[in-house]
């Protein structure tokens, strides 16, 4: 966990405009700044950033957030990748809370092991380019291959010599720990003796989400006869097979930009495609698919299309372990490159062009796919056919969400079609395994209304309705929170601030909306943990609901608009000081609204009260009411509340 101190140190350092910029090119205008939204395509600019408020909307797509969700949208990052990311541009150093001794040496190892991968990085990148070596041996390789010097400097590719030690020296030269180094893969040790790893290979390093190097792949020169092809990272604190989609950090983009996220099996056929200009590629690595890398393109796109060479022994791999992906209601296409190509070498025979032709004509659907190649192998098998009908039927019934139901309905065509077997009756099969699935889980978690309270007739009908976010009855406590959120770090007297004052006030209140009440603790925690909150350090919160409502709090089409906000500019409107009397007065209301509800409460269990005793205190309550009422109203003024 980043503690609280760090997460403070930097949203006081950022600037949004500093930040979305980069992404966006913003024009100023008025106190606010424009440009065109990047969460969708569009000509006029309605994207604007307020770097008073630390806040941007897009009031053509709706889209709205603080710095730290205009990275997570955008890149991607969840919300610790956001804050890392943002504590490397200005040069934080995160400071961790409560983390185990066991947590702590696994970070610094994790540090270490990004550093010396960084060091290696460059150390094989200088090697390839500038050594005489490099030229002639590597160069000269890679580009008979066809791949250019400016895609190999992109994906940051580089050659480790032949001589047994080269990079090791320099490593230890530059102290880095041997354990640490063999850790990398990068260096081995054979009989006590360190050596490179890698020797008289190209190397192509592997990027995590943030672009820190995590591992390399290192492919021999030429033919592979007795070496393997290639050597890959050994599993360790930062390179784990499982999550690792080589060439996702400069995909991530393009996949979201085209919806589509394709799969290929090796390095240089993701480089080169990237070459070709198709840069929405990932690759595998050729085994099967994990539900770690399933979830990693789920977050960019729900179309995957899984591009292998006709007789790759990926494919079945590949096929394995894709129900998975039905359930999570990914789209999966195929297409087979024929005549022994890989995607590498047919996008450099016929060209990019036709290259997306064969892919786009060639895609097939998957489960379809799957089925065909089943068939084919079953040839006569009357038993063999019967199993995969009911294969089929299971996979099928798997596609379970209810946006997902025209999607099912055409497979079971399809297949029945491709089977030669009654639609009605595979329908049939598919029901039967959703019903035993279903079943299944029930035994597993007992019906939800099993246990639920008796409804009574007479119950008055708004109790049971969830009033909208902000109606009419809640303007009141949305005003609370917006003067706390504006005024609560100011003066209130020598000794108190705003905020101090109005939990005072308060103690007695509770909100009516939830989620304004969890606002309200949530300021003031932070509050009383000193750390001067506003709406601007809220926003660094991890929950997606209070989020929205900060927002929705702060931040109107109305206070944005460019034509208002330079009548404020020109006015001074904003001179005067109006703190003291939003305090008062939103204080005054929201709680005039509070006796206003309990008022009527008393007078409802007034009117259904059984006995004297009863009806006689409840007369009381309603007395003190009232006199708290005409408190109020004197308080407010001439102001009488309806
Ligand atoms: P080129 O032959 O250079 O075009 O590489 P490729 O990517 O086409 O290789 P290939 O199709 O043979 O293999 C696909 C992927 O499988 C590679 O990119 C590697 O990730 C992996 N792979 C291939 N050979 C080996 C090997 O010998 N050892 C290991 N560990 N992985 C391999
Ligand atoms: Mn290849």
């Amino acid at each position: 966990m980043i503690s609280p101190q760090t997460i403070q140190q930097i949203t006081n350092r950022i600037d949004i405009i500093d930040v979305v910029g980069e992404f966006v090119k913003l024009k100023k205008r008025g106190a606010n700044y424009l440009g065109l939204c990047p969460f969708h395509g569009e000509k006029t600019p309605s994207f604007t950033v307020s770097p008073g408020k630390e806040i941007f909307k897009c009031f053509g797509c709706g889209k709205s957030g603080n710095t730290i969700t205009f990275l997570m949208e955008l890149e991607k990052y969840s919300y610790v990748e956001a804050l890392r990311w943002l504590a490397g541009r200005y040069n934080i150093e995160i400071e961790e809370t409560e983390v185990s001794a066991e947590a702590k040496l696994h970070q610094q190892a994790a540090e270490s092991l990004h550093i010396i991968n960084g060091f290696a990085q460059s150390f094989f990148s200088q090697q390839l380019w500038q050594t005489e070596e490099g030229e002639n041996i590597a160069q000269s390789y890679l580009e008979e291959r066809g791949f250019r010097k400016d895609i190999l400097e992109k994906f940051q590719v580089g050659y480790n010599p032949q001589s047994r030690t080269a990079f090791t020296q320099a490593a230890l030269a530059k102290q880095y720990n041997p354990e640490l180094l063999v850790k990398t893969g990068l260096v081995v040790n054979r009989n006590e003796e360190l050596m490179d790893n890698y020797r008289g290979r190209i190397i192509f390093p592997i990027h995590n989400n943030t672009g820190k190097i995590i591992g390399f792949g290192a492919r021999v020169i030429g033919k592979a006869d007795r070496a393997p092809k290639y050597i890959n990272t050994p599993e360790n604190e930062i390179y784990v097979k499982s999550r690792i989609l080589y060439g996702s950090y400069f995909a991530r983009q393009a996949i979201d930009k085209n919806d589509e996220c394709l799969l290929v099996e090796g390095y240089t056929d993701v480089v080169s495609l990237h070459q070709a200009g198709i840069e929405n590629v990932v690759a595998s690595g050729g085994t099967s698919l994990t539900t770690d890398q399933l979830r990693l393109i789920k977050k960019y796109t729900n179309n995957l299309t899984i591009i292998y060479d006709g007789d790759s022994a990926g494919i079945k791999a590949a096929l394995r372990g894709l129900d998975m992906a039905l359930e999570e209601s990914l789209n999966v296409r195929l297409v087979l490159i024929p005549d022994n190509e890989d995607p590498d070498s047919y996008v450099n025979k016929v060209g990019t062009t036709a290259f997306r032709e064969f892919v786009a004509e060639n895609k097939k659907d998957f489960i379809l796919f799957q089925l065909e190649i089943m068939l084919k192998e079953a040839g006569n098998d009357l038993n063999r056919k019967n199993e995969i009908v009911n294969q089929i039927a299971e996979t099928l019934s798997k596609i379970s969400k209810a946006e997902d139901f025209t999607k099912q309905q055409e497979y079971i065509r399809q297949c029945s079609g491709i089977l030669r077997i009654d639609e009605a009756g595979l329908t049939t099969l598919v029901n039967k395994y959703k019903r035993d699935r279903l079943s299944k889980e029930e035994k597993k978690a007992p019906l939800p209304f099993d246990d639920a309270p008796p409804q009574y007739d007479n119950a008055p009908p708004d109790s049971f309705v969830e009033p909208d976010l902000f109606s009419h009855d809640e303007a009141n406590e949305k005003k609370i929170l917006q003067v706390l959120l504006e005024y609560g770090l100011r003066e209130w007297d020598e000794q108190h601030t705003m905020a101090d004052y109005m939990f005072e006030e308060l103690e007695q209140f509770h909100f009516d909306n939830q989620l304004m009440e969890r606002l309200f603790e949530e300021y003031k925690k932070a509050y009383l943990q000193g750390l001067e909150p506003t709406a601007k350090t809220l926003l660094y919160n991890d929950d997606k609901e209070l989020h929205n409502l900060i927002i929705n709090i702060t931040i109107s089409p109305y206070e944005l608009s460019q034509r208002w906000d330079d009548v404020m500019e020109n006015m001074h409107i904003l001179d005067r000081d109006v703190s003291r009397e939003e305090v008062t007065s939103s204080l005054l209301y929201f709680k005039m609204k509070k006796i206003k509800k309990m008022f009527d409460q008393n007078q409802q269990d007034m009117e259904n009260a059984k006995t004297f005793e009863e009806q006689l205190r409840l007369i009381e309550i309603h007395k003190d009411l009232k006199k708290i009422e005409m408190d109020l109203i004197k308080k407010i003024g001439t102001v009488i509340m309806k």
